[in-house]
């Protein structure tokens, strides 16, 4: 039997390719720090049997036909909302991700940006580092406290669990609205209409689908409270990004925080002007420890699979 051929689509923080080395395969790896361009992709996967790819790839219907060896998939998210799924299960290909590695720092990530926005460290940040500070004054930059305060969360998979989990300890109620109530769920299940009148913040924790587009949008920004507060450390098409800057610009809400965007990396010029608004690039699974677990469970599933086995971790059933 010939060695399996594994292509992995860009740079890959540490364990990197070691795992798929150790098990013997031929690794094509396009040792670069971008993501990868759709021809290169196609020429890269062709004679693979498994592709280690990112968010930043889009695994799509002509990707696999020019792939016909292909047997998994392994992206390196816990979304996967860059492949089409339906096509590679037509084709008999596996696709796994990489969940429960990265929920804790993807909930870390929520708190920091949800507290950044309450206590306005962006706009402090600019005001000290460009020497516009003139000493404390009693009424600057002033915030808004959590305690007692609700928070709203949409989505509650295992990164908002694992949100509500932290908001214990800010002594903050909470409230959640999914698909369908969640067994055990120690926050209160309630309407997306409720979510959005009662929450003094809303986080978006649910992955992107086209029922989840534009969740946020002009209607649902002004159904808010004039003093909340969106976090999304989900995907950026949950919200409509035209919509959001113009209730943060006309004070429909009072603030912001945002690691995704619609079309990454472009983010709306609007929210660049704003200060109200605290932005990050996309670093919600950004700590040592969670990219390692998630480039190792990649590898462990492409060596599962290519080695007969079952997945550890697929998004579908194959069967
Ligand atoms: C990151 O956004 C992921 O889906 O893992």
């Amino acid at each position: 039997m010939s060695v399996p051929v594994v292509a992995v689509t860009r740079q890959i923080p540490s364990p990197g390719i070691a795992p798929l080395e150790e098990a013997g395969f031929v690794v094509r790896y396009r040792e670069v720090d971008a993501a990868c361009p759709a021809d290169e992709l196609t020429e890269l996967a062709a004679p693979a049997a498994g592709l280690f790819c990112l968010l930043s790839e889009r695994v799509d219907a002509a990707l696999l036909d020019a792939a016909p060896n292909l047997r998994i998939v392994a992206n390196m998210a816990v979304g996967y909302d860059n492949i089409d799924v339906a096509a590679c299960v037509e084709r008999g290909v596996m696709v796994t991700n990489t969940p429960d590695v990265l929920t804790d720092a993807t909930a870390d990530l929520t708190w920091a940006l949800l507290l950044a926005a309450a206590r306005r460290i962006g706009e402090g940040e600019r005001l000290t580092r460009t020497g516009r500070w003139s000493g404390w004054r009693p009424g600057e930059l002033l915030g808004t406290g959590l305690g007692g305060k609700t928070l709203g969360i949409f989505g509650m998979g295992k990164i908002g669990s694992a949100v509500a989990r932290r908001a214990v300890g800010f002594e903050m109620d909470v409230i959640y609205h999914n698909r369908r109530p969640v067994p055990g769920a120690t926050a209160g299940y309630v309407s997306l209409e409720e979510l959005l009148t009662r929450s003094d913040v809303i986080v978006l924790n649910a992955p992107s689908t086209p029922e989840t587009r534009h969740v946020i949008d002009a209607a649902a920004l002004a159904t808010m409270k004039p003093t909340a507060l969106l976090v999304n450390t989900a995907r950026g098409p949950l919200v409509d990004e035209a919509a959001l800057v113009a209730a943060l610009q006309g004070g429909v809400i009072a603030g912001a925080g945002l690691d995704v965007y619609e079309a990454e990396p472009v983010i709306h010029p609007g929210l660049l002007e704003l200060d109200n608004v605290v932005l990050a690039p996309h670093l919600g699974s950004a700590t040592h420890e969670a990219r390692a677990a998630m480039v190792q469970l990649a590898c462990d599933n492409l060596v599962a699979v290519l080695s007969g086995q079952q997945p550890l971790t697929p998004v579908i059933s194959l069967r």
